[in-house]
């Protein structure tokens, strides 16, 4: 028998998906013979009373959550996520880094230097990988600072606001889809598959409109078994370039192809969406964190 934290925050059940799948964790891991609570920010210091922790909360190295799974690294303890995954992946430039290293597909991709944030090199961009280009801020999530641009001009200022927290921005070819591929992966294995619509008259999966309103697409769940295996593939190799944890690898399909969009540490799991075509997925989770799998 195990003892399993869960570290969330207040936020992390906001929504009553991401309370579901809380609950059926705990049930799984109940059935499983273990136990299992969960930790909010006052409680960190209980870390190190647990065998594993699973993280719950966003990952970035300046909140709570990386502090959490340093902890838990420290004291030895099975954790998901492990630091250094959060590290490569709350920044574009060092995931990238690690996909082209291995050799993994990406759209066509290039960092800027902030002597290269004018009109005279956005043009030259438009020109050799298209227009629209994507422009992304280094640490941008939830489609946050990802926008696209087709002026040099509009190139400049956007690229130069999303360099005031980071000193390289990313620009790359813009890869038109209906959907993205969600691959979650864990210990190198695809942990379930899932479709992320884009919404209508969109291009993103996630959209912030002017008067602060939300735009986002269907989940849908695909087993694993119907998904051509080149997406697994290129979706396991891309997590294994980032490490053994779990990931939620973002893939567009070109042609016959698979591009890499992102990869994510803290893949999102919401109960009667993310687990629809993959029941197994908690029970999965339980046995890494113990030790008994990956
Ligand atoms: N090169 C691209 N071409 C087309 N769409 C893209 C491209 N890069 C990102 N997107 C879309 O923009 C959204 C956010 O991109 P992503 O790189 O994952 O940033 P974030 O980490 O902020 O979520 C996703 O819906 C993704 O499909
Ligand atoms: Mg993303």
């Amino acid at each position: 028998m195990a003892d399993i934290a869960v570290f969330i925050e207040r936020y992390t059940v906001t929504r009553s998906e991401e309370m579901g799948a809380l609950m059926r964790l705990g049930q799984v891991a109940q059935r499983l013979g273990h136990r299992l609570d969960v930790l909010f920010r006052p409680d960190m210091y209980k870390i190190p009373d647990y065998d594993a922790l699973f993280i719950r909360a966003l990952t970035d190295p300046l909140n709570s959550a990386y502090v959490a799974a340093r902890m838990a690294e420290l004291h030895g303890l099975r954790v998901i996520d492990d630091p250094d995954s959060i590290v490569t992946c709350c920044d574009k430039v060092n995931m990238y880094s690690h996909l082209r290293r291995a050799g993994v597909p990406i759209p066509e991709t290039a960092f800027l230097r902030p002597s290269e944030l004018t009109p005279e090199r956005g043009r030259e961009l438009l020109r050799d990988m298209g227009s629209p280009l994507v422009l992304k801020a280094p640490y941008s999530s939830f489609s946050m600072y990802v926008d696209r641009v087709s002026e040099p001009l509009d190139f400049v200022s956007l690229s130069r606001r999303y360099l005031r927290r980071a000193d390289l921005v990313v620009a790359q070819r813009f890869v038109p889809s209906e959907f993205d591929w969600r691959v979650c992966v864990l210990a190198g294995e695809p942990l379930f598959v899932c479709r992320y619509m884009i919404p209508k008259k969109r291009w993103k999966v996630l959209s912030y409109m002017a008067n602060g309103r939300v735009v986002y697409g269907d989940v849908q769940s695909v087993p694993v078994a119907r998904v051509n295996p080149r997406v697994l593939e290129v979706a396991t190799c891309a997590a294994a370039a980032i490490g053994r944890g779990l990931y939620g690898v973002d893939l567009k399909q070109v042609g016959d192809e698979y591009v890499v969009i992102e990869v994510n540490d803290n893949p999102t799991i919401n109960a009667a969406e993310e687990d629809v075509s993959a029941p197994h997925v908690y029970e999965r989770v339980i046995r890494y964190l113990v030790g008994e799998w990956g």
